[in-house]
């Protein structure tokens, strides 16, 4: 029987699922995979992680901040966590990714978040972001002339940005080699 791969997220603007999606795809014909929106599902009906070989879980950055259901998550988990660590890989995607601000990214969004949780140091890593600024976007309407100013501003030296348009900087060969590293570990 195939093992059973748990991939929970939280996302405010989807770039988060929507890079956690392509990882379960790229699963499914190997493992059996679920994939839940931590933000969507009651505390009360996440899964029980004590039935899965192998844990991904996600969150996107505002303001420093993780999505508090992530967060949640890793707590309330926290004990079978630690025990299995091997089990487990978190990533976060943040506009500090998108500017190949790696070491920041980790150490803010990574180390940092699992000291202060009192979590060990999973297998990790940072995601680029996705800047949707085309009418469908989730970005409110103040959020997305928050976004473009801070584009424009800050991170405009590294980027090339199109404000009617997405703006897509993840680079899949790095999420690629992030699952590789993971279903190494889980074998
Ligand atoms: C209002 C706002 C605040 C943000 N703050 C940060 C931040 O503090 N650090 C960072 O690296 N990226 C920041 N970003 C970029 C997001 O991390 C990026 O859009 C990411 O894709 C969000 O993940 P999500 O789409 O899964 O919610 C911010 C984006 C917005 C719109």
């Amino acid at each position: 029987m195939s093992k059973k791969i748990l991939l929970v997220y939280g996302t405010r603007y989807g770039a988060t699922e929507s890079t956690i999606q392509k990882m379960a795809e790229w699963m499914k014909e190997e493992y059996e995979t679920e994939l839940v929106d931590l933000r969507k599902t009651k505390a009360k009906e996440w899964p029980k992680v004590e039935e899965f070989e192998g844990i991904i879980i996600g969150s996107g950055i505002r303001m420093d901040r993780w999505t508090k259901e992530a967060t949640a998550f890793l707590k309330k988990n926290r004990e079978f966590l630690t025990k299995n660590k091997e089990k487990v890989a978190v990533f976060v995607s943040c506009g500090t990714a998108s500017q190949k601000k790696f070491e920041e990214a980790r150490r803010k969004y990574l180390v940092e978040h699992f000291e202060k949780n009192d979590l060990p140091q999973f297998h990790s890593d940072t995601f680029s972001g996705v800047f949707d600024f085309t009418k469908e976007t989730r970005f409110g309407f103040l959020t997305k002339k928050l976004m473009k100013s801070i584009a424009e501003k800050d991170m405009s030296e590294e980027l090339e940005w199109n404000f009617d348009e997405i703006n897509d900087f993840r680079d899949w060969d790095q999420i690629k080699k992030f699952v590789e590293e993971f279903k190494e570990k889980i074998e």
